[in-house]
């Protein structure tokens, strides 16, 4: 299970948090991965100055916004989601 953490700190919430969190749902759910990918949240990551900050294996990725999410599944979650699998 691969597991995204949306920072839901006030920063992060005030810039869409709530929208990337709704994004990324519905992006695990249009490709069927509800089995594979959970989305949990977390306080502040301390990239407060930056985007919504969310962490993927550990990484940190401080820059989403709801125009970005999109992409960032299809180039950070899913490739992760492959190499998970091998
Ligand atoms: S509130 Fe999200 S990184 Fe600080």
């Amino acid at each position: 299970m691969l597991t995204i953490v949306i920072c839901v700190g006030s920063s992060c919430y005030v810039r869409g948090s709530d929208k990337v969190a709704e994004i990324l749902e519905r992006l695990i759910q249009q490709e069927n991965l509800s089995n594979q990918v959970e989305l949990t949240g977390a306080f502040c990551m301390e990239h407060c100055s930056m985007g919504v900050s969310v962490r993927l294996n550990n990484q940190v990725y401080p820059e989403l916004y709801p125009e970005n999410t999109e992409s960032f599944f299809y180039n950070e979650v899913i490739p992760c989601l492959k190499r998970e699998v091998k």
